[in-house]
């Protein structure tokens, strides 16, 4: 392991929450905090004589090298720590907190709010720990009455133009400044002149502002330039004059904006949806995933009685670190809307009518019964999880039909290699390429943590990007190496430009977007890829860099569980159709007396050609097993409770498998992880990663294809809007309106 992964693993926090990265853990008392210069004289200690200690609370350094760890001693304890690490850090291995307001360990130091000042022995004056390396035997002190009265100090300054919001302020309940200002502040203040005022600024529907409560910490433009890419905040004036602001007058445009409200220590940017909704300790924090793309960001939901409040990301260093996207962060608002509570049946005028459960599934298994099994045809949406397509797929088998496939897979998937539809290199992985090409996919709007990390690695290490597809927005710098297929061709034959950068890589990462799914010459692109692949040996026995970047939630799993349909005209021939959740699937070729039932939480687009609706859970309601792009299997855990009448997608299979006289033989999750353990024993692993199997050829299948001229297309055309749940959200209807492009 490397210094850095060291170094960062040493400042991870004890939590996993992270809406605050500062989490109090020692509180410094103060026996006279009315006079703290007499009581610190008083209390001055003699140098701490004390035996070597093993820190309790302190990060956990692994240290493989000894020859890398040098010694300091922090409050006369000695710690052993790699070289390279700051002042701040060998406090945090040794167990002790520094107050801290614009130091964050995924950020650059800036050392400007001079919060973290500690003494160092021969230092004459106190030193801002977060800018300072520890070096062999330095001498730290944390607890001297002369740090005490230099973070008193500094405190002083920060609360001299702050308000007093507190009561009125939604940071109240989780504010950094809070909690340093009553351990580590004094309990008043000299200064009597009158507080300045900032100007609000408008970063659009998603961040509220109060810029009179900033305390330039200059983390939120930090984050902006080094991790969203964007060039859009920045400190504006100087002295008294200083503000935080965008410039011009805009919006920041960052499909990332969301996260600056974490990482802001006060509450000068907060959710303008959360704005005065609750205070953080109504709330029910339940620990989740995501859904909205084949992410998997890992979320805490955050809900108070039966409605989702707020969403906050929560710390996967392989997945999402701790930044999850905007669509994930504000797309619960259409968990409220357009949701579907109880069985409809469509009578003869058109209109549904609210039927029983029993009465709807009778309805479900006797048409099923009328029609021919291959005319029974079943399309699991973006949304579902393993455990409802394993018991669609079974019950159709058990039906009869095997034409059951998944929402973005395309008619064709191929299923039969993991490798050739998952991530292999692995998300964090991606951190060690050193050049990507990027076929069809724009990792932005397909995938924001991802692109996250592609940006990440291009600004650490000038890695070299490449991408094939239509003209898109990216946040690093890139070339535009084609727009269709006979760019690959190049590349493969060595007559482009850019091929001679990729085969002098090391760790060549190809990415190719799910989109090409949908393309009737998938197999052959493939093929072309494969050879790109071989030429410039992305694939070899200690790196795989030849990835399939996926769209949707759904995705992995289902061809884990090989739901491939048996034909491609299937929709053409289909007499019953199974919509689980499935609102983005072609209907025009349906045949107009094909009967539709549609199971599924939203009243989406498929409800308009439904004959009967069955209400089903959203993933913050159930529990349900998930595979995400690079193959982790994860899972949902109910947060709020159900709506309406409605009910967990396997269950309603499981109970029409009965009313329909094909019972499934399952009756718990239990059962049914068992059964997905005999077809994808990978997704019984929740999270935990499972490599697909090395191979030199993860994408080819066996083709006589012919490869078409027409370019790639853009897989998602509006990134705040790609399924029933944001479809139906407020929020994210207002991010298209304004921020869309
Ligand atoms: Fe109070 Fe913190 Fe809000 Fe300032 S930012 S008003 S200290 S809750
Ligand atoms: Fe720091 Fe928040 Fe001000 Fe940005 S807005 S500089 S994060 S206090
Ligand atoms: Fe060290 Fe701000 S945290 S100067």
């Amino acid at each position: 392991m490397g210094l850095a992964q060291l170094a960062s693993r040493a400042l991870l926090r004890s939590t996993r929450y992270t809406s605050k990265p500062y989490i109090l853990r020692t509180i410094v008392s103060t026996p006279d905090r009315h006079n703290s210069e007499a009581s610190a004289a008083a209390a001055a200690p003699a140098e701490p004589d004390l035996p070597p200690r093993t820190p309790v609370g302190g990060a956990r350094v692994h240290l493989s090298n000894p020859d890398d760890a040098i010694e300091v001693f922090v409050d006369g304890y000695p710690v052993k720590i790699p070289k390279g690490m700051t002042v701040l850090q060998a406090c945090e291995v040794a167990g002790v907190d520094i107050p801290r307001f614009c130091y964050h360990n995924r950020l650059s130091i800036a050392g400007n709010c001079r919060m973290c000042l500690v003494e160092v022995e021969k230092s004459p004056k106190p030193v801002a720990s977060c800018a300072m390396p520890a070096l062999p035997g330095m001498k730290i002190k944390t607890d001297t009455p002369i740090a005490k009265k230099a973070r008193e100090g500094v405190m002083e300054f920060l609360l001299m133009n702050h308000p007093l919001d507190c009561p009125i302020c939604d940071q109240g309940g989780e504010c950094d400044l809070q909690d340093q200002s009553m351990a580590f502040g004094a309990d008043r203040g000299r200064f009597t002149e009158t507080k300045r005022s900032v100007v609000d600024k408008n970063l659009g529907p998603l961040v509220k502002t109060v810029m009179t409560r900033c305390i330039q910490c200059t983390r939120c433009v930090r984050f902006a330039t080094e991790v969203a890419g964007v060039q859009d905040l920045g400190m504006l004036g100087r002295g008294s004059g200083e503000e935080i602001g965008t410039y011009v007058e805009k919006l920041m445009t960052s499909e990332l904006s969301g996260n600056v409200i974490d990482i802001c220590p006060v509450g000068a940017l907060t959710s303008k949806p959360f704005a005065f909704k609750a205070r953080n300790w109504e709330l029910k924090g339940t620990e989740s995933i995501d859904v909205s793309d084949a992410v998997g960001s890992n979320i805490r939901i955050d809900s108070r009685g039966p409605e989702v409040m707020r969403i906050l990301p929560r710390l996967n260093e392989d997945i999402n670190e701790e930044w999850i996207s905007d669509k994930t962060r504000f797309f619960y608002d259409g968990l409220k809307r357009q949701r579907l509570s109880d069985p409809m049946v469509r009578g003869a005028d058109g209109q549904f009518k609210v039927v029983s459960w029993h009465d709807a599934l009778a309805v479900v298994a006797e048409v099923i019964h009328q029609v021919k099994p291959e005319e029974i045809v079943g399309v699991a949406g973006k949304l579902s999880d393993a455990e409802s397509m394993v018991a669609l797929k079974d019950f159709l088998n058990k039906m009869g039909s095997n034409n059951i496939w998944c929402e973005g897979n395309g008619s064709n998937p191929n299923a039969d290699l993991r490798a050739g539809y998952i991530m292999n290199t692995s998300i964090n992985g991606l951190e060690k390429a050193d050049v990507f090409l990027l076929v069809g996919t724009q990792p932005r709007v397909e995938a924001a943590m991802v692109n996250a990390r592609i940006q990440k690695t291009v600004r650490a290490t000038n890695a070299k990007v490449g991408y094939v597809g239509p003209p898109a927005e990216f946040n690093y710098d890139h070339q535009h190496l084609g727009t269709g297929p006979e760019t690959l061709t190049e590349l493969a034959e060595g007559r482009h430009p850019f091929s001679s950068i990729l085969s002098t890589a090391k760790n060549p990462a190809i990415i190719v977007g799910a989109g090409i799914f949908d393309r009737k010459d998938k197999d052959a692109i493939l093929s072309v890829i494969d050879a790109i692949a071989k030429k410039s040996n992305a694939v070899t026995p200690e790196w795989n860099g030849l990835n399939m970047l996926l769209l949707n939630a759904a995705q992995a799993a289902a061809l884990d569980l090989g739901l491939v349909p048996e034909s491609d005209k299937s929709i053409e021939s289909a007499k019953f159709l199974y919509l689980m959740g499935a609102d983005d699937t072609n209907l025009e070729k349906l045949p107009a007396d094909a009967f539709v039932v549609y199971q599924g939480h939203h009243g989406d687009k498929s409800v308009y050609r439904a004959n009967l609706i069955l209400p089903a859970t959203a993933f913050s309601e159930k529990e349900g097993t998930y595979a995400n792009t690079e193959g982790c299997a994860q899972t949902t855990v109910p947060a709020v409770p159900t709506v309406g009448d409605s009910r967990d997608d396997w269950k309603i299979i499981r109970a029409l498998s009965e009313v329909a006289g094909a019972r499934l033989h399952y009756d718990t999750l239990g059962a049914i992880r068992t059964r997905i353990g005999t077809v994808a024993p990978n997704l019984l692993q929740v999270d935990e990663r499972v490599a697909a199997t090395y191979s030199t050829s993860s994408l080819r299948p066996e083709t006589k294809q012919k490869m078409d001229k027409a370019p790639f297309e853009t897989s998602v055309e509006n990134f705040y809007m790609t399924d029933s749940i944001s479809r139906a959200s407020k929020i994210m209807a207002q991010c298209s309106a304004l921020l869309r492009k």
